[in-house]
């Protein structure tokens, strides 16, 4: 079968790669779409180190093609999203409704794939873009089949997280002010989170001003074209005594150090960007003094069982966006295109065709 791999040098879409076959409580899903996100870009800049040869790719949605012993949550048939959790549900943190606190979900660094005889890892215990993946059974969130499935591939990590962001870990009430840093994948997705939490102002910023009108799509009240104007001026503009809340959608360090001071008293900073492994950030401390919180949040603090059908029902529903979210569909040779028009700020996400050809 085909996968775009990473061996330490050249990202490439090759034949050929086989996946073992499922062990009890695990699942084959056929990936039909995968999504783009930053964090695939950082493996291969190195910001994320991950050992190679890889298959890459943590976004996807698909359909079950078999099941392993013991597996009662998913069908041969259903469409699935893939979360790259796979807590093991047993632990304090599983037992206590926060999955991406179990331990077990990092690090298990699984060679599943081999190419040539030779054993790949899978990134973020999915590897999205290959046609086939084998995952743990809780991995695979069932989704209703009139999700389209270009749209579900995003949900995996950028919807999860964004939103998640918003709803699970900062928990914004309505008329609370909000400033987000980036308008990518994931700032899109907490945009749109704060919008439907009743936030006021939903502030945009970004170093592109073509990311106006997108932002605006998905509920931004304001946009600060970071390129043209201090962040910090800019936020103030229009909160004169600075922002309840600002999400770190980029991952830069100056960006994190500066939002400290974009916060009101009492404000709370989000950190969702991840910068290079090791990064520290400084900030003058009097700027945290009036009850300022600075909290980081991994994968939207998310309970990919219940956050994922939450999202399917609001998008259903027409109170959630996801088809907006999808910029362009490129077949899997075309992955060097889509990174090269995602660098470019041309995509909201880019989405992989990831059927078989
Ligand atoms: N915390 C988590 O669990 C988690 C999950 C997924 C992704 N991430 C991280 O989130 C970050 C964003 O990912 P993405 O997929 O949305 O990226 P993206 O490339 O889609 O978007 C980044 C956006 O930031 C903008 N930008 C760049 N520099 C800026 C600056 N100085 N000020 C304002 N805007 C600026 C870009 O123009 C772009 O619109 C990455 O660091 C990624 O690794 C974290
Ligand atoms: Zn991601
Ligand atoms: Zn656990």
């Amino acid at each position: 079968m085909r996968g775009i791999i990473f061996d330490g040098d050249e990202l490439r879409l090759v034949d050929g790669l086989e996946v073992r076959e499922p062990g009890p409580g695990e699942v084959v899903v056929r990936i039909v779409n995968a999504g783009v996100c930053h964090s695939d870009v950082s493996v291969i800049d190195g910001t994320i180190p991950f050992p190679t040869p890889l298959v890459m790719g943590h976004e996807g949605a698909g359909i079950v093609t078999e099941v392993g012993s013991a597996v009662t949550s998913v069908d041969v048939g259903d469409h699935v999203v893939l979360s790259t959790l796979g807590q093991c549900g047993a632990c304090p943190s599983c037992d206590a409704g926060r999955p991406t606190m179990c331990r077990s979900t990092f690090g298990a660094q699984d060679m599943p794939f081999t190419l040539d005889g030779e054993p790949h890892y899978n990134f973020a215990n999915v590897s999205s873009f290959c046609e086939r993946v084998v995952v743990k059974a809780n991995q695979a969130v069932p989704v209703p089949e009139e999700v389209p499935m270009s749209a579900a591939s995003l949900i995996g990590c950028g919807v999860l997280t964004g939103s998640g962001a918003v709803f699970n870990r900062a928990r914004v009430q309505p008329g609370e002010s909000v400033a987000v840093l980036g308008v990518g994948g994931i700032g899109l997705n907490v945009i749109q989170a704060a919008a439907l939490s009743g936030a006021h102002p939903v502030i945009a910023v970004d170093t592109n001003p073509d990311k106006a009108d997108l932002a605006a799509t998905f509920g931004a009240t304001d946009f600060v074209d970071a390129s043209e104007v201090d962040a910090n001026l800019g936020i103030r503009a229009i909160r004169p005594t600075g922002v309840d809340y600002v999400f770190e959608c980029v991952g830069a360090k100056a960006l994190i150090e500066a939002a400290v001071s974009y916060l009101d008293w009492g404000g709370t900073l989000v950190i969702l960007g991840v910068p290079p492994l090791g990064s520290t950030v400084e900030f003058v401390t009097a700027a945290a003094y009036l009850d300022v919180t600075i909290m980081g949040c991994r994968y939207g603090s998310s309970r990919p069982q219940a956050d994922i059908a939450r999202i399917c029902d609001l998008y259903l529903a027409g109170r959630l966006k996801l088809d907006e979210l999808v910029t362009r569909v490129y077949p899997m040779d075309g992955i060097h295109a889509l990174l090269e028009d995602m660098e470019n700020g041309r995509l909201a996400r880019g989405v992989l065709d990831v059927s078989p050809a």
